[in-house]
């Protein structure tokens, strides 16, 4: 297949013309600063937009994050519930504060934090107070169900819609569930300020104190005259132009994400994989990102140590490494999905709470337990992000299914592909470990200087 003489990304920003001109206004009018017009507009749009009385425009969604968790009363030793399946942004402004996240198992109808998990961690962790829940890749969670265990607890939800700023749940806006709602206009976002974030909610006395906050906390005095520790986090006047500017194509863009989804799922019919899930009844997403899953029966062998990933080719199998490095190959960007927070290095030893209760420590030498993945680490094995750039043709989208079917069509008919096991493969092959001349591909061909 040939490749696209420019890269397809994952998901690249989408300038339209505006923004240029809201730039060009904050320059001639010499508001280059973290105050002006633009500022004022965006904060404005974003609350008209989402449904809610305050929006302050800061730095970038982990910043808005950050200034959430400490209105939420994060600080240290405070443990806090948070999505598990998610960016670390998600997470991390719970240990800046100095707080302990303990991570919340992901259900399979739309890959966001299970509510029944969430019971369950309330029963094994009754002094939680806070919750920070995300929309992964643009799909609302079980809000009805997530926000009625957070009421029932007496938690506050932060509300982590940087992946969702214009999906819906039941008619009303991601970013306005929680007492403290943030949204990201990060390069890759829906709708981008190149950076940038905010902090949404209905409480005014919260909105002023992250205006303080995010301007080094300064006191009434003629002076600079401090009493609480300040940050550096409001956003540009500049940067928000550029939001100014995109604020008018948001509905445009998803547009253009939810055709995106609708042609992968069309065209990837017939192979054994399905979309992120989405509960269509009850939300409307903003199709940021599509994935894949592929069905359980059909994943070849795929290992992955914290830095590298290798798989066993094998007939009428794939796995997301082998289809991320054929989309790779025809310049096209694919990502894994979200390796979840309890299985990185940096949280391996936070607690973890599935439906079933404590994620950790599953398994008995003596007793079989069953345990098998939890739903993360499943999907995350499984599943893989798309090219979903909006400025992708429907004719590239059309390579791109052709190379993911052609990948597994190579698992189910390696032969035609040019392959046929030989002696080195067989040898390989018994090298690596695998025991079948069907098996070889890439792990086998990846060490074939010897190395295993
Ligand atoms: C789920 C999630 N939370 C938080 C963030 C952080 O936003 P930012 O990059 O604007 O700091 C991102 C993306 O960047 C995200 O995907």
């Amino acid at each position: 297949m040939k490749k696209f003489e420019k890269k397809v990304y994952l998901s690249s920003p989408t300038m339209h013309g505006p923004e240029l001109q809201y730039m060009q206004e904050a320059f001639d009018t010499n508001w280059m600063s973290t105050v002006g017009k633009n500022l004022d507009e965006v904060e404005r749009l974003a609350c008209e937009k989402v449904g809610c009385k305050y929006a302050v425009a800061l730095s970038c969604g982990t910043a808005a994050l950050h200034l959430a968790m400490k209105l939420a009363g994060g600080k240290p030793g405070v443990r806090v519930f948070c999505s598990d399946m998610t960016f670390d942004a998600t997470v991390n402004p719970v240990v800046y504060e100095g707080g302990v996240p303990i991570f919340i198992d992901t259900e399979y109808d739309t890959w966001n934090m299970d509510p029944v998990a969430l019971e369950k961690a309330f029963e094994l962790h009754p002094e939680v107070k806070i919750v920070v829940m995300a929309h992964l890749y643009g799909t609302p969670g079980k809000l009805d169900e997530l926000k009625g265990v957070c009421d029932r607890h007496g938690a506050i939800i932060v509300e982590d819609a940087a992946e969702s700023f214009g999906a819906s749940y039941k008619g009303r806006q991601t970013g306005t569930f929680g007492k403290f709602n943030c949204i990201s206009f990060n390069g890759n976002k829906i709708i981008t300020g190149s950076s940038g974030g905010m902090l949404l909610t209905d409480d005014r006395d919260a909105a002023n104190r992250v205006r303080k906050w995010s301007t080094q906390s300064r006191e009434n005095a003629p002076w600079y005259q401090h009493e609480e520790l300040g940050y550096n986090y409001r956003m540009s006047n500049v940067i928000a132009g550029v939001v100014r500017g995109q604020f008018p194509y948001l509905e445009e863009h998803i547009a253009q994400k939810k055709a995106i989804y609708y042609r992968y799922k069309e065209g990837l019919k017939d192979l054994p994989v399905s979309m992120n899930p989405m509960d269509l009844q009850s939300s409307e997403p903003n199709y940021w990102l599509s994935c894949l899953l592929i069905d359980k029966d059909y994943m070849c062998k795929q290992v992955r140590d914290d830095s590298t990933a290798c798989y066993v080719a094998e007939k009428g199998k794939s796995c997301p490494t082998q289809i991320l490095e054929s989309i790779a190959a025809i310049n096209a960007e694919g990502r894994p999905i979200w390796k979840p927070m309890h299985m990185q290095p940096i949280y391996r030893m936070n607690p973890f709470v599935m439906a079933t209760g404590d994620g950790r420590c599953r398994t008995n030498a003596y007793i079989d337990t069953g345990a098998g993945l939890d739903v993360g680490a499943d999907i995350f094995a499984r599943g893989l992000c798309l090219p979903s750039d909006n400025k992708m043709t429907p004719d590239q989208q059309d390579r791109i299914i052709a190379v993911i079917k052609d990948c597994s069509h190579c698992g189910f008919r390696p032969e035609e592909r040019g392959w046929r096991p030989d002696i080195s493969d067989l040898w390989n092959a018994a090298r690596c470990g695998v025991n079948s001349v069907k098996h070889s591909g890439r792990l086998c061909k990846e060490n074939n200087e010897g190395i295993s």
